[in-house]
């Protein structure tokens, strides 16, 4: 039995949901010529849990709350106090500024993340015609103009993270693009579905599985986790414990959603049930069995939960939630 007191996560994620669909609705395919910002704007929005938005600005609170005198002496060091002042910043504008980022940060790992969707259900990958309950983008405007609306979505999250004026320091933008670029690049995100798209019929070793899930969806998931610790000041035995509970929630992520492919239906998915099969693609499924696989999600969930508590932040009940979501959901 769990001691963690209840956290309302629906009423924690209602504010910052909002903020978010408000944001990405202002900014996403605005001026897109000839259809693109349309094929862009449905890859986006209406749809979509927001898991890495959330995961981004729960981060960053945690660290902005739980920034004890050590943090501060940390950040007094690290320079950023000092780079604030030099870029003529009082503390006001210095906090407005890392609240702005976190946001940017929230839609721009989303954007990376509709772009993968999108091209993951084209016919040369995945080749699905159902997602978030509707028509993939590819069927509703043709594979040129969803090849084209990945590669829009992806250049914007770099152009929101990096504003023309400085109100959002030179050092935090470039940390966050940073952090973007390795996630969605081909030490992560596309150089684990190159590893996917290789490994069709084979059977892989356990720590192969891992390092495909790792890179293919982990890499984004931790990346969200440590931008928004990255807009915050912290120690870094917390970045480290936020570390680990990136990399454990990440990887739970995609041995569930191996999972909810056997387990759940396409109505409740919002995407195609039964396509890993179908498809012969090695899941944690195919590879323990459905119980070892539930049970191996609930043992990386006692590590992420273990790692908000190594982490010495005063208030991380958010990202724990986040966490049982993850491995709890349904969809
Ligand atoms: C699905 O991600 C693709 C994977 C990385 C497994 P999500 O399950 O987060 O999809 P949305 O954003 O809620 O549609
Ligand atoms: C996709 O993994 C991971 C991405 C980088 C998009 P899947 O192919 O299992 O995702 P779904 O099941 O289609 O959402
Ligand atoms: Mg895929
Ligand atoms: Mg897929
Ligand atoms: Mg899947």
């Amino acid at each position: 039995m769990s001691s963690r007191p209840a956290f309302d996560l629906a009423g924690w994620s209602q504010h910052h949901l909002d903020q978010v669909e408000q944001a990405l609705g202002q900014w996403v395919g605005k001026d897109a010529p000839a259809r693109l910002g349309e094929a862009m704007r449905y890859a986006v929005l209406d749809g979509g849990k927001r898991l890495r938005p959330l995961l981004v600005l729960a981060a960053y609170e945690a660290v902005q709350n739980g920034a004890g005198d050590m943090d501060r002496e940390v950040a007094s060091r690290a320079g950023l106090g000092e780079a604030a002042l030099r870029a003529g910043m009082d503390e006001a504008a210095l906090r407005a500024g890392m609240d702005e980022a976190a946001l940017r940060a929230a839609c721009a790992v989303e954007l990376i993340h509709a772009y993968s969707l999108v091209h993951d259900d084209m016919p040369c990958m995945d080749n699905d015609v159902l997602r978030r309950g509707k028509p993939t983008v590819h069927v509703q405007f043709g594979e040129a103009q969803a090849l084209l609306a990945g590669d829009g979505l992806q250049a914007f999250a770099f152009e929101l993270l990096t504003p023309e004026d400085e109100r959002i320091l030179p050092a935090v933008q470039a940390t966050l693009c940073r952090q973007l670029a390795r996630a969605a690049g081909s030490a992560g995100m596309a150089g684990g579905q190159a590893i996917d798209l290789a490994s069709v019929g084979l059977a892989l070793t356990q720590d192969q599985l891992r390092n495909m899930h790792r890179l293919k969806t982990g890499a984004l998931l931790q990346a969200s986790v440590m931008m928004g610790v990255a807009c915050g000041t912290s120690s870094a035995a917390a970045q480290k414990a936020l570390a680990d509970y990136g990399a454990a929630l990440g990887l739970a992520f995609q041995v569930v959603d191996d999972i909810l492919d056997v387990v759940a239906d396409s109505a409740t998915l919002g995407k195609t049930a039964g396509k890993d099969a179908a498809s012969d693609k090695p899941t944690y499924v195919s590879l323990l069995g459905l119980a070892p696989a539930q049970a191996h999600a609930q043992e990386l969930l006692a590590q992420a939960h273990d790692a908000l508590a190594a982490s010495g932040l005063a208030d991380t009940r958010a990202l724990a939630a986040l966490a049982d979501m993850v491995v709890n959901r349904s969809y």
